[in-house]
């Protein structure tokens, strides 16, 4: 239990302890210290410029925020859990360096607004460092796309030989999934980028503060229209928590393929040591543990978003103490997205393609049968009647224990006397070369549009 706490004027009795340390935030949001300072150094400015609290007062409050900067960075700060928050931590700390000037920093500022200029300004950081991750791993599946765009894999749906795809433009798909990652994230950086100091509790001051400029001082593009909703409202929070869940998601989706395709069945990626880790009983082991994690830790990436819904649903306008509750989860998914992009990148940098596999692999389970009803559609045959025939050729083939190279002319011919010995080259040695050749559609498989689309990303991304 410690001294008299900075808002206990009207209280007689000591907060339980058990109570104190139930309410006490100041273990996860230290980390905003930074932000605190700048904050109250921006807003003494303003109290100076407007005539409520002298130049030399201003002064002694900068030099005490700059002392207690240098004391949390050095390590002597003492956290006190009986201050509850950074934010009373550092102005308790203000007060015994500094006295009166301390003691009239929170003239016209509330907990309330203080916490939200912190938060906003922590992740306006934030979410820059997360945009420049992921473009990095854009980076990094770029590199591969331009080294495999010659190679040839199964296309996949529902986990079966769909149709042969050149390997840069599955590698692509995730460019392409990363990027709108980014584009929400830029989204709700706008959202974010509103200053609420000056909201005060909630209604606002009678004193004459300046708004515009402690928002100015600050970076922030504008101030926030309404006190009310300024103190009330986290969906700025939730918005980044689901871009974290859904960046997670698509990580994932990574992380799963990336384990399937090092599966001795599948063998075609060889991820690099450095991303994996054996087993303490099988010596023969290699496991694709960073992938699992990744896949793993996305759970509470949808965890977090959830927690703070269900913070905020239901609670009454303006702040209630339950907000304090948003922390952290906000600060646990973006540890832990920025973590899992330094991981994927570093895996999808330094993995190898088993190219030989992939392409003997998208040669077979009859990936060309799509190419054949495409082939019977050219020759006037209604697209339908084409699937229905190819699909018969497909259950000889099974029954016979044949693949398609392997039948002869009078053998097509029984299925339709339209297939010309043009057929025989269309599933031949080099038939998913001429399969992926054939593709016309912009943003297909072919090579000319799988070339485009590295074009594309190389103007934004950068040669590299
Ligand atoms: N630590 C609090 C939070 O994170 C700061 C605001 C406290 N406001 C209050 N009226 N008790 O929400």
């Amino acid at each position: 239990m410690g001294q008299k706490k900075l808002w206990a004027g009207r209280f007689t009795q000591q907060t339980d302890e058990a109570a104190e340390r139930f309410s006490s935030s100041i273990q996860y949001d230290k980390r905003l210290y930074l932000y605190d300072i700048e904050g109250s150094m921006a807003h003494a400015v303003m109290l100076a410029s407007a005539g409520i609290i002298s130049d030399s007062e201003k002064e002694r409050i900068i030099n005490g925020l700059e002392q207690i900067k240098n004391e949390i960075e050095s390590g002597t700060f003492e956290f006190r859990v009986d201050r509850e928050d950074i934010h009373m931590n550092i102005e308790a700390r203000l007060i015994e360096l500094t006295g009166d000037a301390g003691e009239k920093l929170h003239t016209a500022r509330s907990r309330n607004d203080q916490v939200l200029t912190d938060v906003r300004l922590y992740l306006l950081d934030a979410v820059d460092n997360i945009i420049c991750q992921i473009t990095a791993l854009q980076q990094a599946f770029l590199h591969k796309a331009v080294q495999y765009k010659n190679d040839i894999m199964p296309g996949f749906t529902h986990m079966q030989h769909a149709q042969p795809v050149i390997v840069a433009h599955h590698l692509m798909a995730y460019i392409s999934m990363l990027e709108r990652d980014k584009e929400r994230f830029s989204g709700a950086r706008a959202r974010i980028n509103i200053s609420p100091l000056g909201a005060c509790a909630m209604a606002g001051t009678a004193l004459p503060i300046d708004r515009q400029m402690t928002a100015h001082a600050l970076g922030f593009d504008a101030v926030s229209r309404n006190s009310i909703d300024t103190v009330s409202s986290r969906d700025f929070i939730i918005e980044v928590l689901s871009d974290c869940a859904i960046l997670g998601s698509h990580l994932s989706r990574l992380a799963e393929e990336l384990v399937i395709w090092m599966t001795p069945q599948f063998r075609f990626v060889a991820l690099s040591d450095a991303y994996c880790t054996g087993s303490s009983i099988m010596p023969q082991k290699k496991n694709p543990d960073m992938a699992e994690l990744i896949r793993g830790k996305t759970g509470r990436l949808n965890g977090n978003l959830i927690a703070l819904l269900t913070t905020v649903k239901g609670l009454p306008l303006s702040y209630n103490r339950d907000l304090q509750e948003d922390k952290e989860p906000l600060f646990d998914s973006i540890d832990t997205v920025t973590a899992m992009l330094t991981v994927a990148q570093g895996m999808i940098r330094t993995m190898h393609l088993n190219k030989e596999r992939m392409r003997a692999c998208a040669d077979s389970g009859f990936s060309l049968a799509t190419d054949i009803a495409d082939y019977l559609v050219g020759k006037h045959i209604p697209f339908r009647k084409a699937h229905e025939i190819v699909g018969a050729v497909v259950a000889y083939c099974i029954e016979k224990n044949k693949d398609f190279a392997a039948l002869d002319m009078n053998e097509w011919k029984s299925f339709s006397d339209v297939f010309g010995s043009d057929i025989k080259d269309m599933v031949g040695a080099d038939g998913i070369d001429r399969s992926v050749a054939a593709k016309k559609s912009e943003g297909s498989t072919s090579p000319a549009e799988v070339e485009r689309q590295i074009n594309h990303w190389e103007t934004i991304l950068g040669v590299l």
